[in-house]
């Protein structure tokens, strides 16, 4: 079997690769990553030692896999840059990379005839929506998860714009072109293999924060920590994927939300409480009442669609996510402090 995994050597991409190669046999994995971010260079040397290549290509450049000699059964789409602070300033730059990209994956896949795995993030959902779904559980404590459905009318910022569109067009490839795809529509994804950094989301970075004893801030919503997420342990993603892979007709031409779920809704209170907990350590955390107009309060993903469809559902639970993420960043931490 032949794959492509775009944006290799970021870590949702990185993760893939390892774990494909690992659990399948005879598989040929070729990353394309144009190692934007510091730590994808980390990443492409331990790709290097498990016999993955990278080739290093901008998706963003029109027509950018035109030349790439290596005809895959599937293309894995996780190139993007994911964070949504960074599409709010360069936006040409987000719609190329995480848009135009898009096109290029589409026209690969059907000159080659290769299926398509989209990672897709729930940032697709109007901001509007999360504060309206955040006061209902404030005031009666339930959960009101997303579905695939849930509506898309309204700003979601750049970076969601750029993931909505995408999702679009490989709907309409399928339709002119028949390019048979799956869409992994994801809430927030974490694990071993994060390096803590801001723009990686708020689990690694808490956990980083705690570790080395470093203030943290609580940003918005009163400066309250009560913001809610559902965590997906990237190895839970990766199970699923190779589900898909396996199975794929059972998945074909359809969106599923992906994430932790009710399960594994947590807020920034109880994560503290976590970190703190698994590390051993109090740090200081400040408040700061408002935030930027592209943060969102309240995130769950409905996972009944994928249960539904297959038996999959999250193994790892917030405790033991958070004491892997930990250990992982314990053994790595030396090679990790060079990326701050
Ligand atoms: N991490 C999450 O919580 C999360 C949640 C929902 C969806 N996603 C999606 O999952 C995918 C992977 O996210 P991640 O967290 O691993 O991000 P990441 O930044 O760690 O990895 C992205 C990788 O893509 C590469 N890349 C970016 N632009 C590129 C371009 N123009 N050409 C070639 N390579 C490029 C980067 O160099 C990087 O190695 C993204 O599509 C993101 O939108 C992530």
């Amino acid at each position: 079997m032949k794959i492509i995994i775009t944006g290799g050597c970021g870590f949702i991409g990185s993760s893939l690769c390892l774990f494909l190669k690992k659990k399948i046999r005879n598989i040929t994995i070729l990353s394309i990553d144009n190692l934007s971010k510091s730590y994808s260079k980390f990443n492409e040397k331990i790709l290097k030692k498990n016999r993955i290549n990278n080739e290093r290509i901008d998706l963003g450049k029109f027509n950018s896999l035109k030349n790439i000699n290596f005809k895959a059964d599937f293309i894995i789409d996780c190139s993007a840059e994911p964070a949504v602070e960074i599409s709010r300033k360069k936006v040409i730059k987000v719609l190329e990379g995480n848009f135009l990209s898009t096109f290029n994956v589409l026209e690969k896949a059907e000159k080659d005839h290769s299926k398509i795995i989209f990672i897709s993030s729930s940032r697709v959902y109007p901001i509007k929506t999360s504060y309206e779904k955040f006061k209902i559980f404030k005031k009666e404590q339930k959960h009101s998860p997303y579905t695939e459905t849930s509506d898309f009318k309204g700003p979601k910022t750049i970076y969601g714009f750029t993931k909505y569109s995408s999702e679009k067009l490989i709907e309409e490839y399928n339709y002119s072109k028949n390019i048979k795809y799956i869409i992994n529509r994801c809430g927030l994804v974490s694990g071993p293999g994060q390096f803590g950094k801001v723009e990686q989301g708020l689990v690694s970075l808490w956990m980083w924060r705690h570790m080395n004893k470093k203030k943290l801030i609580y940003i918005g919503f009163q400066g309250s920590g009560e913001q809610i997420r559902d965590v997906l342990f990237v190895q839970d993603l990766c199970e699923l994927i190779i589900k898909q892979v396996r199975n794929f007709s059972i998945f074909q031409n359809n969106l599923y939300c992906i994430g932790g779920g009710i399960k594994n809704a947590i807020n920034l209170k109880n994560l503290t409480k976590i970190c703190s907990k698994i590390t051993q350590n109090k740090v200081n955390i400040s408040k700061q009442k408002t935030t930027s107009i592209y943060d969102i309060p309240y995130y769950v993903s409905s996972l009944k669609k994928i249960q539904k469809t297959c038996n999959w559902k999250p193994k790892i639970d917030l405790n033991k996510g958070l004491k892997q993420i930990y250990d992982w960043m314990k053994k790595n931490n030396n090679k990790i402090k060079k990326f701050f």
